[in-house]
């Protein structure tokens, strides 16, 4: 997170768990989730990280909408940064999601990704294609995916 700055925007900011590690050359964080208790959430963090005098970005928008749908309200390039930390894994949708952050990263600027993907190892893979159907059902996240892959595509 330390990369971020400028205008920043976070793909499903879930609870808020990076929160406190925005930089502080951000300008405005706009943080989006659909999940109205993920929001509220979030919103909580925010309020207790600002009580404790702990708070890294004071300028943040918290947006409920659905990234798959897009997010027209905002221009094509208009944020410095794009981050997402463990959405690629749960979205129904890679490559509409990936489109979206694309477009709304401007050129020169950052799409910052942390997911948890395949291993290099094959028999790790294995099993972790062995797990994703309950993985998916318990966790509503899988973690075979070659994400260098996806976002060469
Ligand atoms: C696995 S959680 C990750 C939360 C957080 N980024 C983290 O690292 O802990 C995925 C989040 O993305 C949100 N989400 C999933 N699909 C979404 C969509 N299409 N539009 C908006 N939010 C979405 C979920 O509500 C959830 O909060």
């Amino acid at each position: 997170m330390g990369w971020t700055f400028g205008q920043t925007i976070e793909f499903g900011c879930g609870t808020g768990v990076n929160l406190p590690y925005y930089s502080t050359k951000v300008e405005q964080l706009t943080a989006v989730d659909w999940s109205t208790n993920m929001l509220m959430q979030a919103m909580t963090k925010q309020g207790e990280l600002d009580a404790k005098g702990e708070i890294q970005c004071d300028k943040v928008k918290f947006v409920q909408a659905d990234y798959l749908n897009g997010l027209p309200q905002y221009a094509d390039g208009h944020f410095d940064c794009v981050v997402d930390t463990m959405t690629l894994s749960s979205t129904y949708d890679r490559t509409s999601q990936i489109q979206e952050m694309k477009r709304l990263c401007k050129s020169g600027g950052y799409i910052l990704l942390m997911e948890r993907g395949a291993s290099w190892l094959p028999l790790i893979n294995m099993w972790l294609k062995f797990r994703a159907a309950r993985d998916l059902m318990t966790m509503g996240a899988v973690e075979h995916l070659d994400f260098e892959e996806l976002v060469a595509k």
